[in-house]
C-alpha cells in the first residue's frame, strides 16, 4: 500500500486501489511538496511529470533561483518563517525569540499497523488492516525532530495523519503551533461542507462556495463544541449525496481544534486541521516529544453518501469501544425528561419495574441522584448517593433493579464542581480561573482543573467508590459548560498556554482508567446534548446523546447532518414526551419511533402515564427495533432526501450483503393535492427482487420491485386510487409530522 521510489529524492506514494496520495521530496530544498491526493491511480517509478513550477514574483530561498519559493510549491507539511505566506502547519518560537523554521527530509520508516498512544485516542489499526509510513523531518535551526505518519488502511478509502515533535536540544522550545495535517490542492473548484450549531440543534449542515482567502471553524471553549463540529469536506460543485468527488476530514479531538482552508490567489487551496493554535503554547523541554491528534482523511468519487460510509466503516472498526455488557444496542429508558430533580427510590423502582414489562433492556437514573440535588444548584464533585431520596443507597438500588432482570446506569458529570461540595471546601483552587478574577459559572457549576493529576486521581477514586460498589453496567458521561476564564493554578506561569490541551489530555486520562477499572461498562458521552460529539469521545464511548433536543421534527436535521461524519449507532435518540420539552411540538409515537429508530434508539418519558394502548405500542416499538438492530446499525446508511431542503426527509439503511434494507421517509409540512413523490432508493442489488413491507400498516400483499427499479423509479408515495374513487373522498390525511418506514428483503424463490 506504500510505494517508494528511493533515491536522495524519494517519493511516495499511499495507496489501496481506492485513493491515491502523492508526494515527494524536493531536490532543492530537501522539503517535502504536495502532488496529489484523489482516485487511485497506479504506482509509477516516476512523479515528476506532476511538476508545475512557473516563474512568479516571489521571496526565492536561493540565490539565481526563480522556482524556490515555497508560496509557489504545494506543500506537504507548511512552516513559518519561510517563502510560503499562507498559514503553516507549524510554528515554533525559538530562544531568541524569533520563529524562523525550516524542516528537512532525512528519512522514513515503514510498519504494517501503526504505533499507538498511549496519551490520546487514535485509531486502531491491526497488522492486517493498515500500514504506516513514518517521515522523518529535522529542523535546520535547533535539535527538533518532525514526525509526519501516515497510516493507510486496505478496506477503506482512508488516510489518517499526526504528527510528533520531539526536542533533543539542550534548549526548550516553544510549540506555538502544531496542526495535525495539511494538505495543498492544486484548485479551488470546491464547495465546502461543514456542520454548525447551537445547543439543542447541533450538527446543522452549511454547503458554500470556497471564496479566496482564509475561512475557518474552530472551537474556543475549552470542548469540541457545539457550534462547530470538528469535521469539514471539500466537494465538487456539482457532488451530491450519491455522485462526485468529496475529500472529508475529521479531527479526532474533543478540545480546541482549527479547521482552515486558505485559497490563495492562484486557486491553490490549502485545508489544514489540528488543536487550535489561539491559546496554544507548548513548552517543549530537552528529552519531550509533543504528540498531535489524528485526522481522518476519507475520500470518495461517489458523493457525500460515499463519504459517510468510510467514516462509519472506520469508526465502527476501528475506534469505538465494543465491549459492553450486553448482547445487542441495550434499549434504555432514561428518566430525566419524566423526573428532572423530581424523584425517590420508589418512584424510580416502579418506572424500573414498568420498563422491564416493557421490554426495556436499561433503567437509567439521570441527574439528581448524588449530594444534594434537587436543582442544578449544586453537589456536582461530591459523587455520594443523596439518601433522602435514595435511603438504601445505589447499590440496594442498582440490585433491586438489576434483581428485576434490566439492566442499571448512572449519570455522572465528572469534571465539573459546585462550591457546596467538601471538594471545594478543600480545594478552592481546583477550579479552573484566576484567584483575582473574575471567574463565570456556567449553570451553577465551575470547571475542575483536569491539568493537575490530583484532581483527576479525585475523580477517579470517587467514581470508583460508586462504580464498585455496584451493579452498574452503563455510565452517562455528561459535561455542561465551557471553559471561560481558562487559568490553572497547578500549572506554572510559562505553562498556562498548555491549560486547554493539558486539560482534554486530562479528561483522556480519567476515561482511560475508567475503561480499564471497568472495561465492560457501557459509556455514553453527553456534553449538554452534542457539544462534544467528536471522534475521540467515541473512543472512549459505545455512543453519544447528540442533542438535548428530543423534537421528532428537530431531530431529522441534527441526525441528518451528524450522519455526515458518526455512524447512526452511536447517535443516542430518544422517543420523548409531547408536547416536546423543547420545542412544544406534538408528533405522534410512531413517528417520534421512527426517527429515533435511525439511531441508538431509547425512550426519554414517563411511561408510568401512558395509557394502556400506548405501553402497548411502546412493547411493539421495541420489539420492532430489536428486530431491525443489526441491519441498522451495521449496514451502510444512504441519505436520500434532504431536510435542510425540503419538507421531505428520507434516508435508508442497506445490509452490507444486500439482502435486506429498511427506509425511513418523513413528512415535516402537510400539503394540499400534492405533486408526485418519490423516493429514489440506493444501495440495492439492481438485478434482484425485493418484497416491500411497510411497517406499522397492515396490507393485503406486499409488493415486489426490483433493486434497480427502486433505484432509478423509486418508492412511489402516492396512492393509486384507479377504481377507489369511494375511498378517496372518505380517505383519512397524513397531516403535518407524518412518517412511514419500509422494510425491504430479497424475495427467495419458494
Ligand atoms: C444535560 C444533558 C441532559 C441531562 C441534563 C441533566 O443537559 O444533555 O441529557 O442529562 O444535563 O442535568
Amino acid at each position: 500500500m506504500i510505494f517508494i521510489n528511493e533515491g536522495h529524492y524519494p517519493s511516495f506514494h499511499l495507496t489501496n486501489g481506492k485513493l491515491s496520495y502523492i508526494f515527494h521530496v524536493l531536490e532543492s530544498t530537501q522539503t517535502l511538496e504536495q502532488l496529489y491526493y484523489g482516485a487511485a491511480i497506479k504506482p509509477r517509478d516516476n512523479y515528476d511529470y506532476l511538476i508545475e513550477r512557473e516563474v512568479r514574483p516571489s521571496n526565492n530561498l536561493y540565490q539565481d533561483t526563480h522556482t524556490t519559493s515555497f508560496e509557489h510549491i504545494k506543500q506537504e507539511f507548511p512552516v513559518y518563517g519561510t517563502t510560503d505566506f499562507r498559514y503553516p502547519a507549524i510554528e515554533i518560537a525559538y530562544p531568541d525569540g524569533d520563529h524562523i523554521s525550516h524542516l528537512s527530509y532525512v528519512g522514513y520508516t515503514q510498519l504494517s499497523g501503526k504505533h499507538a498512544s498511549n496519551l490520546q485516542p487514535m485509531l486502531r489499526a491491526g497488522e492486517e488492516d493498515a500500514a504506516t509510513l513514518i517521515i522523518h523531518l529535522k529542523d535546520n535551526y535547533s535539535q527538533a525532530a518532525i514526525d509526519l505518519h501516515y497510516t493507510i488502511y486496505r478496506e477503506q478509502a482512508v488516510i489518517v495523519r499526526r504528527v510528533v515533535v520531539h526536542n533533543h536540544g539542550e534548549e526548550s522550545l516553544r510549540l506555538k503551533r502544531l496542526l495535525s495535517m495539511s494538505i495543498d490542492f492544486p484548485h479551488d473548484d470546491f464547495e465546502l461542507l461543514h456542520l454548525y450549531g447551537a445547543w439543542a440543534r447541533e450538527t446543522h449542515l452549511e454547503r458554500k462556495p470556497l471564496i479566496k482567502g482564509v475561512q475557518n471553524f474552530s472551537s474556543t471553549r475549552g470542548a469540541s463544541s457545539h457550534a462547530h463540529n470538528p469535521f469539514l469536506a471539500l466537494v465538487a460543485p456539482n457532488t451530491s449525496e450519491h455522485q462526485g468527488e468529496t475529500f472529508g476530514f475529521s479531527l479526532v479531538y474533543s478540545g480546541n481544534f482549527l479547521s482552515q482552508i486558505e485559497v490563495d490567489t492562484y486557486h491553490v487551496t490549502r485545508v489544514s486541521m489540528g488543536i487550535n493554535p489561539f491559546q496554544f503554547d507548548w513548552h517543549l523541554d530537552t528529552g519531550e516529544s509533543f504528540e498531535s491528534p489524528e485526522v481522518v482523511m476519507a475520500y470518495s468519487s461517489k458523493g457525500l453518501n460515499g463519504m459517510s460510509q468510510q467514516f462509519h466503516d472506520i469508526y465502527r472498526q476501528q475506534l469505538l469501544h465494543n465491549e459492553t455488557p450486553f448482547e445487542k444496542a441495550p434499549v434504555l429508558l432514561n428518566s430525566w425528561e419524566a423526573n428532572y430533580f423530581d424523584f425517590d427510590e420508589e418512584k424510580l423502582l416502579e418506572q424500573a419495574q414498568l420498563a422491564k414489562d416493557l421490554g426495556f433492556d436499561l433503567f437509567v437514573l439521570d441527574d439528581g441522584w448524588f449530594g444534594k440535588r434537587d436543582s442544578d444548584n449544586g453537589s456536582l464533585g461530591n459523587w455520594t448517593t443523596d439518601l433522602d431520596k435514595i435511603p438504601q443507597g445505589i447499590r440496594s438500588l442498582a440490585s433491586n433493579i438489576q434483581a428485576m432482570g434490566i439492566h442499571f446506569g448512572l449519570w455522572f458529570e465528572p469534571e465539573m464542581l459546585s462550591v457546596d461540595t467538601p471538594v471545594y471546601q478543600a480545594h478552592p483552587e481546583w477550579i479552573i480561573g484566576h484567584p483575582n478574577k473574575n471567574i463565570s459559572h456556567g449553570r451553577n457549576q465551575f470547571v475542575l482543573d483536569f491539568s493537575n493529576p490530583d484532581v483527576v486521581a479525585n475523580i477517579f477514586e470517587q467514581m470508583s467508590q460508586i462504580l464498585g460498589s455496584a451493579e452498574i453496567d452503563y455510565i452517562k458521561w455528561d459535561m455542561n459548560r465551557y471553559i471561560s476564564e481558562p487559568f490553572s493554578n497547578f500549572l506554572k506561569k510559562h505553562q498556562q498556554g498548555e491549560l486547554f490541551h493539558r486539560y482534554i489530555l486530562g479528561v483522556y486520562d480519567l476515561l482511560d482508567r475508567i475503561r480499564k477499572a471497568f472495561p465492560a461498562v457501557f459509556i455514553e458521552t453527553c456534553a449538554g446534548g452534542g457539544g462534544r460529539y467528536d471522534p475521540a469521545m467515541l473512543f472512549y464511548a459505545n455512543q453519544n446523546w447528540i442533542s438535548d433536543d428530543t423534537d421528532a421534527i428537530e431531530r431529522l436535521k441534527i441526525q441528518y447532518g451528524a450522519s455526515m461524519v458518526y455512524p447512526i449507532s452511536t447517535m443516542g435518540s430518544h422517543v420523548s414526551e409531547i408536547p416536546n420539552h423543547q420545542v412544544g411540538r406534538i408528533t405522534s409515537l410512531k413517528m417520534r419511533k421512527d426517527v429515533a429508530l435511525f439511531g441508538t434508539f431509547g425512550y426519554e418519558l414517563d411511561i408510568m402515564k401512558l395509557s394502556d394502548a400506548d405501553r402497548e405500542e411502546v412493547r411493539q416499538q421495541i420489539n420492532q427495533f430489536n428486530q431491525y438492530q443489526s441491519l441498522l446499525h451495521h449496514g451502510d446508511f444512504y441519505r436520500l432526501n434532504n431536510p435542510f431542503e425540503a419538507g421531505l426527509t428520507a434516508w435508508m439503511v442497506v445490509s452490507k450483503d444486500q439482502s435486506e434494507a429498511i427506509v425511513g421517509v418523513y413528512q415535516s409540512q402537510a400539503s394540499a393535492n400534492p405533486a408526485y413523490e418519490r423516493i429514489q432508493l440506493a444501495g440495492l442489488a439492481s438485478d434482484q427482487a425485493y418484497e416491500l413491507l411497510e411497517l406499522d400498516h397492515e396490507s393485503k400483499d406486499i409488493p415486489v420491485r426490483y433493486g434497480d427499479d427502486l433505484m432509478a423509479i423509486g418508492l412511489i408515495l402516492n396512492e393509486n386510487f384507479t377504481g377507489r374513487a369511494d375511498e378517496y373522498w372518505g380517505r383519512e390525511k397524513a397531516g403535518e409530522y407524518h412518517s412511514r418506514v419500509f422494510y425491504l428483503k430479497i424475495k427467495k424463490d419458494k
